[in-house]
C-alpha cells in the first residue's frame, strides 16, 4: 500500500473531522512511532522532542506499556466496582501532598479535573464567581472554557467569571518586578473579588498554575503568590492550582509547582504527564472540600480511575523515582538554561531567558531595549527547527517565547543538539527579526 502523504493526511482531516482542526508547524508532522526523547516522522526521520510534556517518563516507556497491557489483560472496569488499584494509587498520590490534602477524584482530562474543581469550590463556599488570568487556558467544558480568554469565542459567555492581567516577569505590571509586581498583581485580584462579591455570584475561587505556563513562564519566585494566597483565604474563596501541565516533578525542585513557591492551594488539579499518555487525571483535595462536594453533586465518572490507568498513573510514579527523573530535569534543566543564556550573548534577538527544572525558554524580541515582542521570527525559528529534527513551540502573552518542556530523561547531549540546532537557525535566519 502506498504511503499518505502530509497533503492527503490533511484533506482527510478535513473531510472527516471538519474545518479549523489545528496542527502544528506550516508543514504538519506525521508521527509514527516514539521512543524515549526521539519521535519517527513516516519517512523514518528521527525527531529531538523538545515539547511533549504528556510522553512524562519517555515515549512508549516499556515499564508503563507493560503495566497498561497486563492490568487490560486481566480486567478494566469502572469505580462502581470495588478495587484496590485505585486506593494504592490515590494513597501514593496523596502521600507526596500537604496532610491536608489527602483525597482525590479521577478523571480522564485535566478539563473533566477543573470543572470538578470549580463545582467543588461552589459546594464549599456556596458561591460561583472565578477568577483566572486573561492569557490562561484550563480546558474545554463549557464552564472551564470560560476562564479562557485566548481562544474562546464569545458564544456561551457566562457573567461570574473575572480575568486578571497575566503575569509578565519581562515587563512586570507598574514597571516594577519582584514584590512591587507580586503587589500589583495582587491587587488586580482583589478589586476583581470586589467586583464579584457586588453581583449575585460572589468570589468562590481563584484558579491559577503556579508556574504560569500557558502565560509564559514568569520568572517568579518563591513567595511571589503568598500575598494573592492570603487574600484568597481571607475574603473566603478557594485556591484551585492547576498542575495539569507542570505536575509530577517537571520545576525539578519538587514533585509539585505549588510546593516550589511554598503555596497551599486548597485543591489541586492533575492531568497530562499522569498515565504518560494514558488519559488520565484528577483532583486532590482535602475531606472537608471533598464532602461538600460529594453531597452537593452526583459525580461518577464511566472511566475516571478505572484499573488500567491507575495501572498506567502507578507506573509513571515507579519510573520518576527508579530514574529519579526529577533530579534529573533540574540539573540538566540549569544546564540547558545556562547555554540558552551563552547564546543569547551572540543572539540579540534572544532578550529573556527563563524557566526552571524541564519547563523553559527564550524570549525573541526584535529590539532589547524596547522588549518588543518578534512572534513572526519565533514562528520562523519554531518552523526552521522542525525542518532539522527538532520538534518544540512558541507561547506566551505575545506568542513570541520558545516554549522548551521535554520528555524528562532529556540528556545534556539532547540539550547540546537542541543549543547547536537553535544556534545554526538564529545565524542562518539572521538580521530578519520581525
Ligand atoms: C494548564 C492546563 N490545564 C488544563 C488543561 C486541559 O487538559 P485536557 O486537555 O487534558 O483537558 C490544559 C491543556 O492544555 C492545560 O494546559
Amino acid at each position: 500500500m502506498t504511503k499518505a502523504t502530509p497533503a492527503q493526511l490533511m484533506e482527510r482531516r478535513a473531510k472527516l473531522l471538519g474545518p479549523n482542526v489545528s496542527t502544528f508547524y506550516e508543514d504538519p508532522l506525521h508521527l509514527v512511532k516514539g521512543e524515549g526523547v526521539w519521535v519517527w516522522d513516516a519517512d523514518g526521520k528521527r525527531y529531538l522532542d523538545c515539547y511533549n510534556n504528556v510522553a512524562h517518563v519517555g515515549h512508549c516507556h516499556p515499564h508503563v506499556v507493560q503495566a497498561i497491557s497486563e492490568q487490560a489483560a486481566t480486567l478494566n472496569t469502572h469505580t462502581r466496582y470495588l478495587h484496590e488499584g485505585i486506593l494504592n494509587y490515590v494513597e501514593r498520590l496523596t502521600s507526596t501532598f500537604d496532610n491536608l490534602l489527602d483525597t482525590a477524584i479521577l478523571t480522564c482530562t485535566g478539563s473533566e479535573a477543573n470543572d470538578i474543581a470549580l463545582r467543588m469550590a461552589e459546594a464549599i463556599t456556596g458561591k460561583r464567581g472565578v477568577i483566572a488570568t486573561d492569557h490562561t487556558y484550563h480546558g474545554n467544558t463549557s464552564i472551564v472554557a470560560q476562564l479562557s480568554r485566548t481562544n474562546a469565542t464569545d458564544l456561551g459567555r457566562v457573567e461570574h467569571v473575572r480575568h486578571v492581567p497575566a503575569p509578565d516577569s519581562y515587563r512586570p505590571l507598574g514597571g516594577k518586578s519582584g514584590e512591587a509586581h507580586a503587589k500589583a498583581f495582587t491587587q488586580t485580584v482583589s478589586d476583581a473579588i470586589d467586583d464579584l462579591e457586588n453581583t449575585e455570584h460572589g468570589f468562590s475561587a481563584l484558579i491559577l498554575c503556579p508556574s504560569f505556563i500557558n502565560e509564559g513562564f514568569p520568572q517568579l519566585d518563591a513567595g511571589w503568590l503568598d500575598s494573592v494566597c492570603a487574600l484568597v483565604k481571607k475574603r473566603g474563596g478557594v485556591f484551585i492550582a492547576d498542575e495539569v501541565q507542570i505536575g509530577f516533578g517537571r520545576v525539578g525542585t519538587h514533585l509539585w509547582g505549588h510546593q516550589r513557591i511554598g503555596i497551599q492551594p486548597d485543591i489541586v488539579t492533575l492531568g497530562k504527564p499522569m498515565g504518560n499518555g494514558h488519559p488520565v487525571a484528577g483532583v486532590v483535595t482535602s475531606m472537608d472540600i471533598m464532602t461538600a462536594f460529594r453531597t452537593s453533586f452526583r459525580y461518577f465518572n464511566t472511566f475516571g480511575g478505572n484499573p488500567v490507568s491507575c495501572a498506567a498513573a502507578n507506573a509513571v510514579l515507579d519510573v520518576l523515582e527508579t530514574e529519579n527523573l526529577m533530579g534529573n530535569a533540574r540539573i540538566v534543566g540549569d544546564y540547558t538554561r545556562k547555554g540558552l543564556s551563552e547564546l543569547s550573548l551572540k543572539h540579540e534577538v534572544i532578550g529573556d531567558v527563563r524557566g526552571y527544572g524541564l519547563v523553559f525558554g527564550a524570549e525573541l524580541v526584535t529590539d532589547r531595549s524596547t522588549r518588543a515582542p518578534a512572534p513572526n521570527f519565533a514562528n520562523k525559528v519554531v518552523n526552521a527547527l522542525r525542518h532539522r529534527g527538532i520538534v518544540l513551540s512558541r507561547l506566551g502573552i505575545h506568542y513570541n517565547t520558545l516554549k522548551i518542556r521535554p520528555p524528562m530523561p532529556f540528556s545534556k547531549d539532547n540539550a547540546d543538539f537542541l543549543l547547536s540546532e537553535l544556534d545554526q537557525v538564529l545565524t542562518s535566519l539572521g538580521q530578519a527579526v520581525d
